[in-house]
């Protein structure tokens, strides 16, 4: 369940199960670009406004399906679905949800509601990739080949330890 005074529009279709962004609300772009930047400040992200400009530009041009959540400050939140292998797969890309509304269920209802958009488009797949620049996890600062999968499932948090896989 999404808060009260969250709602949720759907920028791009999948196939129209959800409202589009109501008119008269031309500022939500500028507003997605700053949650974007907040949430993914490094190199890798998004760290200038024009760099997070230029992927919510990017986003509306080419995500299969961009659905943002607002609420009476501006963009919540945000989540697309980008096509891979021909139109069969969905790459979940990016997530992100503003910082004083986290932990309310909000990230994961927006999944969902990609996920759902993803079956009425016939989709059947959602892929996502996910990193650890900053070796808090067991599988920062190496390559997790070979055995792939053994070292996935021994994934563990170790926060400033940086312990390595024994
Ligand atoms: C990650 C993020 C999208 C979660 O959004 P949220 O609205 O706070 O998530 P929810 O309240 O729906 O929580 C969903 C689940 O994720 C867990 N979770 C949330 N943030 C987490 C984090 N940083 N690390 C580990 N687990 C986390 C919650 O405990 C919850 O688990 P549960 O369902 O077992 O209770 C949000 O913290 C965010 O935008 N972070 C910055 C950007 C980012 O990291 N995006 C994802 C990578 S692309």
């Amino acid at each position: 369940m999404l808060p009260n005074d969250v709602q949720v529009m759907l920028v791009n279709p999948g196939s129209g199960g959800l409202t589009g962004v109501r008119p008269g609300y031309p500022t939500w772009p500028e507003q997605a670009a700053s949650l974007l930047q907040a949430c993914f400040p490094g190199e890798d992200g998004y760290p200038t406004p024009e760099k997070a400009r230029a992927e919510v530009d990017d986003l509306r041009e080419n995500a299969t399906c961009l659905i943002i959540a607002v609420d009476a400050a501006g963009v919540v939140a945000l989540v697309a679905g980008l096509e891979a292998y021909r139109g069969r797969v969905w790459e979940l890309h990016p997530l992100a949800v503003r910082a004083d509304r986290r932990g309310r269920g909000i990230g994961s209802r927006l999944v969902s509601l990609l996920e759902e958009e993803a079956i009425r488009a016939g989709v059947g797949t959602m892929i996502l990739g996910t990193d650890d620049t900053e070796e808090r996890t067991s599988i920062g600062g190496r390559s997790i080949l070979p055995g792939a999968l053994d070292n996935l499932r021994r994934l563990h948090d170790v926060q400033d330890t940086h312990l390595r896989f024994t």
